[in-house]
């Protein structure tokens, strides 16, 4: 009997030795340790052995079973190891591996321009104002000097939300309303913004765009600190190679009035479609504020003057950035907006 047990005993072990997994191993536990299992058995068998025989073989039978119940234990600590070393190997992630790249947008090169020219006149101690897109007709036009049957009101007809009110055509109004408000004290501002007028779209017009305004009021201010300034801003904005000139020209809150050209980035001069075949694209209006403005905002005309311009920020842009429509800076194409990434700066 004790031989049989010492056979089973190895068998036992060998089965331990050779179960891969927890489910093996508990069916080799279930086969011998069981209630129906050999060890079983051998203990029932017990009955038939002889008095002195009995406890020894009883405490044989007992030393066996904890020795494999030891040896199950450690085997299925081993394979309980195991499984989860590979869980873990299997779920584990690399921390080290490049993520998903988010897709970044960036600024828009109306926006650029504009931050562009802030900087450059916050620089020159300019302070920058805003004014409302809905405007009474009184600022964008009366205040301006241009009274309601002013011819020059054809100009820039735009959408009239009543009698009184209208989308603003310019960023002129704002210069009336800074004057107004400064109650005759002296006025450096630059006012960004966007306008309307019943103008057909082209490569360099739309029906909606962007200006900067610009208005100084002072003691002795005079033509040349407007061509001056000018100069400042063309110099930023193109380079000191870029050629520019100025032109006569009219408006009713500016005299004398001057509109500044730079020549074209296309042709270079020659003509082209984008510059209508004159060589030059027109940037900007300005001129010396005309004494009726200023006396309509409460300012004295023999005491101070002052100029103003109006940029066109579209057309900054397209020379610049040399874009030869207007219209690519509206329609939100990203294939367009992704090129200014580089221009960051
Ligand atoms: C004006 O709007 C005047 N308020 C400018 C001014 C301000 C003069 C202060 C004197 C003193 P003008 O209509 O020329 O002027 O427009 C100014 C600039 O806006 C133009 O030089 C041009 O660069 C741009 N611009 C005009 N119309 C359009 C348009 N339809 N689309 C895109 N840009 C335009
Ligand atoms: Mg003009």
């Amino acid at each position: 009997m004790e031989q049989q047990l010492n056979q089973l005993k190895a068998e036992m072990l060998q089965k331990i030795e050779e179960a891969t997994n927890l489910k093996a191993l508990n069916e080799v536990r279930v086969a011998y340790l069981g209630k129906k299992g050999p060890i079983t058995d051998l203990l029932k068998g017990m009955g038939k052995l002889s008095a002195e025989e009995r406890p020894k073989m009883g405490a044989l039978v007992n030393t066996v079973r904890e020795q494999v119940t030891a040896e199950l234990e450690t085997k299925a600590a081993i394979l309980e190891e195991q499984a989860i070393q590979a869980q873990l190997a299997q779920e584990s992630i690399d921390v080290t591996l490049p993520g998903a790249a988010m897709k970044s947008g960036n600024r828009h090169p109306l926006t650029r321009v504009i931050e562009e020219i802030e900087d450059l006149f916050i620089s020159m101690g300019y302070e920058i104002a805003e004014g409302p897109e809905v405007e009474k007709d009184y600022y964008n036009f009366e205040a301006l000097n241009l009274p309601k049957d002013h011819p020059a009101r054809d100009m820039q007809d735009t959408f009239y939300i009543s009698e009184e009110i209208l989308l603003r055509t310019q960023t002129s109004p704002v210069q009336a309303r800074t004057m107004e408000e400064k109650q005759g004290a002296a006025v450096r501002i630059i006012c960004p913004g966007k306008v309307f007028r019943r103008d057909s779209d082209d490569a360099t017009h739309s029906h909606q765009f962007m200006q900067i305004e610009g208005l100084v009021v002072g003691e002795n201010i005079c033509m040349s600190d407007l061509k001056g300034t000018l100069d400042v801003l063309t110099k930023k904005m193109f380079g000191a190679d870029r050629e520019i000139r100025l032109r006569p020209s009219f408006f009713p809150f500016t005299e004398p009035s001057v509109e500044v050209d730079v020549s074209c980035f296309k042709c270079g001069g020659s003509g082209c479609n984008v510059c209508k075949q004159t060589g030059w694209i027109e940037i900007l209006g300005s001129g010396m504020v005309h004494p009726n403005v200023l006396a309509m905002a409460g300012y004295d005309p023999k005491k101070v003057s002052g100029f103003a311009f109006g940029i066109g920020v579209e057309r900054i842009a397209m020379l610049k950035y040399g874009v030869d429509d207007i219209r690519h800076f509206y329609t939100n194409d990203v294939r367009f907006l992704s090129q200014f990434e580089r221009a960051e700066g």
